[in-house]
């Protein structure tokens, strides 16, 4: 048994990231992954500090003593919180479900691996990005950051001033450290920002495919979708598996409003172009302003996609807003939430959906938030985001005046969603402005 194998079958503080996979931020900061602790950062700045010296570094080092040793370190904590409750954690997911690159492959301390590079890159290589979601953040999305610049008063949302973030894959010095690492890469999850657009993204599978590489790789890409069919996403059909994440918030009006400014009828022919080259998820991020859409999203994904070994081929994921912490959905009144939980399992008898897709697509989470009486204190310490924490009222008249900010400045209403989201948010006008 190789030396990874066991701690994977008797050490509950061993994780197999940081012996395999390199994770690096939108605005080039390096983190154990993507849930570990975000305000300890490995580097703060990877074009400075080169990702290979990060990796064979005395951070890394140090987390990977402390695992062997049987140690939990901080900022694995939250993944050791959830394996202590009901389990589920990422850390016991992708220990449980990893397969080594090859058969010499084993951890290592100082260099992570007996290769002493990641097999496993989960890179988001800037913030450049053509669409300004309402739920994202301008570190994220060149659009948001833009938008921010032009109009201060949008600082409170943000809690902080425009800044410019670049993408730091187009840094030279980074792009030679990237073909000296992606030879010994097997798994490449890209996101962003946009990386559809990103002309380091582009340069990486132009790269992979001219030297015969992209055979190797199995890739994982998270977009939204406006990219559409073209020399780019001919490239991607060289790489070993393709996998496409597909963000949509909505099949009507609310993906519209949320994913400004795309347009749902043309990201939904994309979705159907993206289909025909890999294999697929729709996305969808749950949020107040698109909570009544959920029932006709999950019916519109089932029935374009009952054809299809849907359960291995064309999946649906929802994952959900926590921050913003004013569009959270267990904010929704009650008799609301209600009625969206009765179409949801309208919904589910009609379709039959398995309790496996259910537990697995994230919908047994959306009808756990909805079936559940929810105030917000302001004391959600355990949660994430739970700094600058704000209670019940305080969300209501966030969720208000967000709005309104918006809409001015996109020139949209929040009148042309479903009539109970109107009505949510002009009662708390009147009680809150
Ligand atoms: C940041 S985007 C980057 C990739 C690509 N631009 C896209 O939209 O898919 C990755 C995912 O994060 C989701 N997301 C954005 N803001 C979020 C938030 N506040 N909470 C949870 N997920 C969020 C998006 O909806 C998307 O599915
Ligand atoms: S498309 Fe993705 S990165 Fe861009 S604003 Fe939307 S969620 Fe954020």
């Amino acid at each position: 048994m190789k030396k990874w194998q066991h701690h994977r079958d008797n050490n509950h503080a061993f994780c197999i990231l940081p012996f395999s996979q390199s994770h690096i931020n939108t605005d080039g900061s390096c983190h154990v992954c993507c849930v570990g602790d975000w305000d300890h950062a490995l580097s703060r700045d990877i074009t400075k500090e080169g990702i290979l010296n990060i990796w064979r570094g005395d951070k890394y080092k140090k987390i990977r003593q402390q695992m062997l040793a049987g140690e939990r370190p901080a900022v694995c904590q939250g993944c050791y919180n959830l394996d202590d409750a009901a389990g589920g954690s990422d850390r016991s997911l992708l220990t449980n479900n990893f397969h080594d690159p090859h058969k010499d492959w084993d951890i290592d301390i100082e260099a992570g691996n007996t290769d002493g590079i990641p097999s496993w890159l989960d890179w988001r290589p800037g913030n450049f990005c053509n669409l300004k979601c309402r739920m994202c953040f301008p570190s994220a999305s060149s659009g948001l950051m833009d938008e921010l610049i032009d109009n201060k008063e949008l600082n409170p949302y943000y809690g902080h001033d425009g800044y410019e973030i670049g993408n730091w894959l187009d840094n030279p010095d980074r792009f030679e450290e990237f073909k000296k690492i992606i030879p010994y890469v097997n798994k490449l999850k890209i996101a962003g920002g946009e990386p559809m657009f990103m002309q380091g993204v582009i340069n990486m599978f132009r790269y992979c495919v001219d030297n015969d590489i992209a055979k190797n790789i199995n890739l994982d890409i998270t977009t939204n979708g406006t990219r559409k069919q073209g020399k780019v996403l001919k490239m991607l059909t060289e790489f070993r598996s393709l996998w496409i994440n597909f963000s949509i918030d909505g099949i009507a009006d609310s993906h519209d409003y949320i994913r400004y400014p795309s347009k749902i009828k043309e990201i939904l022919k994309h979705y159907k172009e993206y289909q025909e080259i890999a294999k697929t998820s729709i996305l969808m991020t749950v949020q107040m302003y698109n909570i009544f859409e959920i029932p006709s999203v999950i019916e519109w994904w089932y029935e374009n996609n009952k054809h299809h070994n849907f359960e291995h081929y064309h999946k649906i994921n929802f994952n959900f807003v926590i921050v913003p912490k004013d569009l959270d959905i267990r904010l929704l009144p009650a008799k609301y939430k209600k009625q969206v939980l009765d179409e949801i399992n309208q919904v589910l008898e009609r379709i039959q959906l398995s309790e496996e897709m259910q537990r697995k697509s994230r919908i047994a989470d959306i009808i756990q938030r909805l079936s559940t009486e929810h105030v917000f204190t302001g004391d959600e310490s355990k949660e994430i985001g739970s700094k600058n924490n704000l209670n019940e009222i305080q969300r209501r008249k966030q969720f208000v005046k967000r709005t309104i900010q918006f809409d001015i400045i996109r020139n949209q209403s929040i009148r042309s969603l479903d009539p109970r989201l109107v009505d949510v948010f002009e009662t708390w006008e009147k009680q809150y402005a």
